[in-house]
């Protein structure tokens, strides 16, 4: 369908662009950002939930709280767990990124235990000679890989947060990955999928195939060299993955298979404690995910410009219409501005300011989609497709949201000899190739360029929500999915769904560039589908969706709820 142009689309226009050009000192106090306290729980819960997108984890989880640790301990066993059970989605290998509510001061705290670009890095290692981006290189072996940061992160938490020893949280994962378990249907058939990649490394075909293809479903798995690699960690924390044997054995396997690591690079890693973003919606108090996310600025961004409008008041397609004109508007500005805050001077005052929002809702037409063409031209950046997520509450009040990532499926495939560690492939999240798309089709920014020791944006958006009455942990995987998928848990949660309704709900997503809504399939009815379709907009359907882990705490019945998203069978949302 053709769009004219009327004079309100192009001042629409204008006035972004006057927006957007406001530089961050013009919005002198940020009324909504960078919130640190929140009120203490007023109760504690006296029980516990966990819910992830696998029940092994889930278990080690309430093992580890039922043994006197806290939400912060069981989170570092869930993790763990999961980079056993789980493999094709997190990793010890990869990185993670966590809000963590402390109950005793009411602490709020982001985690950033993402990956960094070895100091070697050297983008024309991604272009083919003819210029054209190489997505092998990209997303397949030694060169795809950043130096991980789940280990520092697992420590970190353990350290300052937990209340047990780093041992006992790793405990179940390390007996487990020695005594073996059975890899769900999702495992075996990434494995089968990626058997071809996995070939190419011995270290990655002993660990995955049997005879070079894809173990029957049913065989018993073990890991008994993640398992040493873990206890090394347990017992040396920091120092048993990034210094020492399990180094050198990284670094020599990365470097003998064409990659350039050191040990400096794996020496210099740190995970990072930083302020999280938090942003006041209806009542609800949202912590969420800072850069080197996009996740908890985009979330804000949107909240911020949907609360001029009574959504509840409104029918569907008005308030698809609203969303999705919000969501575009925060995922341009995701695009142009968002890195890694130690590389990148980012205007997050602006972005996250109220008064920001209010031009930017004065930009929308009540009555037809905005092109995103209209809109001030800024890069497209993704991220990749296939992450996990759980949340935890603990029996005090405790909350830990934690979204963890090797990015695409089985990350880099590349297995580092001797380590049992299967490395990420989360180069590709930077945008490695200026004004190339990446494997989903989507160019990149300058903000997020590969630098040595920069960490790669992404869309992870651990958050937790702290309403008068309820208080939600969330998150979920997905790539750039991931922040819309957030954002309409938070609203489904505010309008009052319970955590099972909340991970069940059909989803729709829209992100300025490509300009489409994509939609899970039966997202909408027919009438409301032409009804958008006449508005001006493309919709698109899409799979896969999910998969969200949602722990709730109703704070007036005390009651805890834990609910894994139906799209994947082998979750476990559980309460102890
Ligand atoms: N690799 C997925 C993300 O970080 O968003």
């Amino acid at each position: 369908m053709t769009i004219s142009l009327n004079w309100r689309v192009l001042s629409f226009g204008l006035l972004l662009t006057g927006s957007a050009a406001l530089s961050p000192a013009a919005v002198a106090k940020p009324p909504v950002a960078a919130v640190v306290q929140s009120a203490p729980a007023s109760r504690r819960p006296g029980h516990a939930a966990v819910a992830s997108a696998n029940f092994l984890a889930t278990r080690a989880g309430l093992e580890v709280l039922r043994q006197g640790g806290n939400a912060f301990d069981a989170a570092v066993a869930v993790a763990s767990m999961l980079s056993v059970v789980e493999p094709e989605s997190s990793g010890i290998g990869g990185g993670f990124m966590a809000v963590l509510h402390r109950a005793k001061d009411g602490r709020n705290v982001f985690i950033d235990a993402r990956e960094t670009a070895p100091a070697a890095v050297d983008a024309k290692d991604y272009v083919n000679p003819d210029g054209s981006p190489n997505r092998d290189t990209a997303l397949s072996g030694p060169l795809s890989a950043g130096i991980p940061g789940e280990p520092a992160g697992l420590v970190l938490i353990a350290q300052r947060y937990g209340r047990l020893a780093l041992q006992q949280s790793l405990a179940p994962a390390i007996r487990l990955a020695r005594a073996g378990f059975k890899p769900d249907p999702r495992l075996h058939g990434a494995i089968a999928e990626e058997q071809k990649v996995l070939q190419r490394w011995p270290a990655s075909a002993a660990k995955y195939l049997r005879n070079g293809q894809a173990p029957a479903p049913g065989a018993i798995w073990r890991d008994p060299e993640q398992a040493r690699t873990l206890e090394r960690l347990a017992q040396h924390g920091d120092d048993g993955f990034y210094h020492g044997g399990t180094a050198q054995k990284l670094v020599d396997a990365v470097r003998a298979a064409g990659g350039n690591w050191t040990l400096a690079d794996l020496a210099g890693y740190q995970a990072k404690e930083r302020t999280p973003v938090s942003v006041d919606y209806r009542g609800y108090k949202i912590i969420t995910a800072p850069p080197p996310s996009s996740g908890g600025v985009a979330i804000a961004e949107i909240l911020n410009i949907l609360s001029g409008y009574d959504l509840a008041a409104m029918d569907q397609v008005q308030r698809v219409h609203y969303i999705v004109e919000a969501m575009r508007r925060a995922f341009r500005d995701h695009n142009a501005y968002l890195g890694d805050p130690d590389f990148v001077k980012m205007p997050l005052a602006m972005l996250l300011s109220p008064y920001y929002a209010d031009g930017l809702r004065q930009s929308i037409l009540p009555d037809r989609a905005t092109p995103s063409s209209m809109l001030p031209r800024a890069e497209p950046a993704d991220a990749g497709m296939h992450t996990t997520h759980f949340s935890i509450i603990d029996a005090d009040g405790n909350m830990a949201a934690v979204t963890l990532t090797v990015n695409t499926i089985l990350g880099s495939k590349f297995v580092a000899a001797g380590t049992g560690v299967l490395l990420n492939n989360e180069m590709d999240d930077f945008a490695l190739v200026p004004n190339k798309p990446n494997v989903y089709g989507l160019l990149g920014s300058k903000a997020n360029a590969p630098v040595g020791g920069k960490r790669m944006l992404s869309s992870m958006s651990p958050s937790i929500v702290i309403g008068p009455e309820r208080t939600m942990v969330i998150g979920s995987p997905g790539g750039s999915t991931i922040i819309t998928q957030v954002l309409e848990g938070i609203l489904h949660f505010i309008d009052g769904e319970n955590a099972q309704q909340i991970v069940a709900h059909k989803r729709f997503h829209h992100q300025y560039l490509p300009d489409v809504v994509m939609v899970e399939p039966g997202t909408f009815d027919a009438a409301t589908s032409a009804a958008l379709e006449q508005m001006g907009y493309t919709l698109k359907q899409r799979e896969p969706w999910g998969f969200m882990n949602v722990v709730t705490w109703d704070r007036k019945t005390n009651q805890l709820d834990a609910a894994s998203d139906p799209r994947r069978p082998s979750g476990l949302g559980q309460v102890q």
